[in-house]
């Protein structure tokens, strides 16, 4: 059968009704990628869910495809988000097919290059703020009570259906749960939406349960630390949130799956953004390879075991940011002259080593 995307492939795992619109971008369905490369050198059987495949470049396509559809049946003309970028990417995008409004807010100068390209090009109304993400989530909400505006962060329950299909597409594939779940945690919607999908995959189709590893970044780990941190500084801005508004739900499915939530440093990071692309041969963007960098330490001191077989969820496409990339690499390309000879003599050199 043709991919139709999610309201059409898994109809009867959500909140879809008569009345629902047959909105799509044709999200989901993403590849599942085994990496051969980090796996011999970890020890594990590693997997990467490239999330980054979707129609807006991350994950949050599969949550915004149902609160989107769900607002136009609900007679809304107006979607409203706070976003760190990959949430006001796709409300603008799904806003744009469906002929309604979007209205982000973003934290100002704390936005990925790439992201703020999608929203002006989808044609979102654009707030700046001289504030982060949890300034601007906490002034929406608000608003959002008192103006004919729907709310479409995470804290819309429509959002985690959406986003739980990622874990029936990974089941589906491996035939079963796998071992471990590593995930980014930034607002931590994404890994209360997985521990759902795999508790309803378990029910209906005895898939089995992973741990759920969730990472956050150090400057950033509100749920690591135990309290929210006013000022969350990281190099990965997606994930650049000091209260997250998912907090419990997030807490529930570490503890009920027998898992952990703990931090990785911006080195961490950026050491697993620059592996990634070179060993494996996907992009991924920083806040990312949160889930790589976390299980690289994890391995590294042992929690994660030998043989382990783990899904790091690639939450974002490395084209969203690729200020960042070009500031971790030196960019030195050799200039020749436009001659044929001095090129063919330098490539023939660089292939006989
Ligand atoms: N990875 C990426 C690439 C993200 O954009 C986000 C969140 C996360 C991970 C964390 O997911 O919030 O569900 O724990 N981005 C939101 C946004 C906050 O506005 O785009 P989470």
């Amino acid at each position: 059968m043709k991919w139709q995307g999610l309201l059409n492939n898994y109809k009867e795992y959500l909140p879809v009704t008569d009345e629902t619109p047959a909105l799509t971008l044709n999200e989901g369905n993403t590849p599942l990628v085994y990496f051969p490369n980090l796996s011999k050198d970890l020890g594990i059987e590693l997997y990467g869910k490239v999330e980054g495949a979707n129609p807006t470049g991350s994950f949050k396509d599969r949550g915004m495809v149902v609160a989107v559809a769900k607002a136009i049946e609900d007679g809304s003309k107006s979607v409203i988000c706070a976003s760190t970028g990959n949430t006001s990417a796709a409300a603008a995008a799904y806003a744009a097919k469906a002929g309604i409004r979007a209205i982000i807010v973003i934290p100002k100068g704390k936005v990925a290059l790439g992201k703020l390209a999608q929203a002006v090009m989808y044609g979102a109304e654009i707030i700046e703020i001289d504030g982060n993400f949890d300034d601007a989530l906490t002034m929406v909400r608000k608003l959002s009570e008192t103006t004919p505006v729907t709310l479409v962060n995470s804290v819309n329950p429509y959002r985690l259906e959406g986003q739980k299909t990622a874990a029936f597409e990974i089941c589906d594939f491996l035939g079963e749960a796998p071992d471990i779940l590593a995930i980014p945690v930034g607002n931590a919607g994404n890994i209360s939406a997985y521990w759902k999908g795999f508790k309803e995959y378990n029910e209906h189709k005895q898939t089995g349960l992973p741990k759920m590893f969730g990472f956050e970044a150090e400057g950033s780990a509100a749920i690591t630390q135990g309290e929210p941190i006013a000022n969350p500084e990281t190099i990965a801005t997606a994930i650049r949130i000091g209260n997250p508004a998912s907090w419990e739900l997030a807490v529930n499915a570490k503890e009920e799956s027998g898992g952990r939530i703990g931090s990785v440093t911006d080195d961490e990071i950026i050491n697993a953004f620059k592996l990634l692309p070179s060993k494996e041969g996907i992009f991924a963007e920083p806040g990312s390879c949160a889930s790589i960098a976390g299980v690289i330490q994890q391995v590294a001191n042992g929690t994660i075991k030998k043989g382990s077989k783990v899904v790091a969820v690639l939450t974002g496409n490395g084209l969203k940011d690729p200020q960042t990339a070009m500031d971790q690499i030196k960019v030195e390309p050799v200039t020749l002259p436009n001659d044929e000879v001095a090129i063919t003599e330098y490539i023939q050199n660089l292939v006989k080593q």
